[in-house]
């Protein structure tokens, strides 16, 4: 379901975006310059770079949890500055409340949204329900296993009915059958609700097996390298040798700025 039809007004537009930390010393570190980028409503976009390019920081100036330096970041046309239940986000460790239930995490966010208790239970067990996860209602997070926190993570996202759901390095922590089976998961979960994503990886198959469009970083200052469409049909097949050429297109153009990030820690 690719959608980069170019008449319908994007969903998050970020124009000519800047990011200046100011580090514990004082020091400006300059962690984004000049990112413009354009997701479409259903698009499924990966952010994909080196360590330190600055993944993380673009993503939470779209959520609205940092500020923008320079330029702007718009979601379904409105000035982005604050974090909104149009976009969700998912954390690389599941941040789920410990001592509540699988439900009432699901639900806790829909408190915000003055629903009755009784209304946020029955919208969190028909999340639960479309994630797989009815069974696991009532149990605690420590009960889980990781993947399935991470399923829990993008239900309690999802309960909120988000425009665009944004994921840092959802998958990073889990072995690699479990990341495969999740990367179904997402799909999945992708072409039942038409949300937009925002997926960032600094694995290379992962980008080219969940992504319409790869967005490549350049190491830091982080800005964008290029932008590789994938069009390969869904299900996809990593052993395939379309797979193979375009993860090896990524690598190439990876892997000058994975020699530079490499050669910036050394150094500092
Ligand atoms: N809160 C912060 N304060 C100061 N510097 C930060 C902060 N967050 C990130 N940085 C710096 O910004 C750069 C980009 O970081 P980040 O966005 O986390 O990269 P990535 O997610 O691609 O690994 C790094 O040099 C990092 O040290
Ligand atoms: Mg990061």
């Amino acid at each position: 379901m690719t959608n980069n039809t170019s008449t319908q007004p994007p969903l998050i537009d970020c124009s000519r975006v800047g990011k200046t930390w100011v580090d514990a010393q004082g020091a400006a570190v300059v962690a984004l310059n000049n990112v413009d980028l354009q997701v479409a409503r259903g698009e499924f976009v990966v952010l994909l770079g080196p360590s330190g390019c600055g993944k993380s920081t673009l993503l939470y100036m779209i959520a609205g949890l940092e500020s923008v330096s320079e330029g702007s970041i718009r979601c379904g046309g409105a000035e982005v500055s604050q974090p909104g239940t149009d976009r969700g986000f998912v954390f690389q460790e599941a941040s789920l409340y410990p001592w509540l239930t699988v439900a009432e995490n699901v639900a806790f966010g829909l408190k915000m949204q003055g629903m009755s208790k009784e209304q946020r239970l029955k919208r969190a067990q028909s999340i639960l329900q479309n994630v797989g996860l009815a069974d696991a209602a009532d149990k605690r997070p420590d009960q889980l296993s990781g993947g399935m926190r991470q399923r829990v993570a993008m239900a309690r996202a999802l309960a909120l009915n988000p425009e665009a759901l944004l994921l840092d390095e959802p998958f990073a922590a889990l072995d690699v059958q479990t990341r495969a089976k999740m990367q179904d998961f997402l799909i999945r979960i992708w072409r039942q609700t038409g949300v937009s994503m925002i997926f960032v990886t600094h694995h290379i198959d992962e980008a080219v097996a969940l992504a319409d469009r790869v967005v490549v970083f350049t190491a830091r200052p982080g800005g964008i390298k290029e932008i590789i469409p994938i069009d390969l049909p869904r299900p996809r097949d990593p052993k395939s040798p379309l797979f193979h050429q375009l993860s090896d297109h990524l690598i190439d153009l990876l892997r000058d700025e994975v020699d530079r990030a490499f050669a910036e820690q050394e150094v500092g």
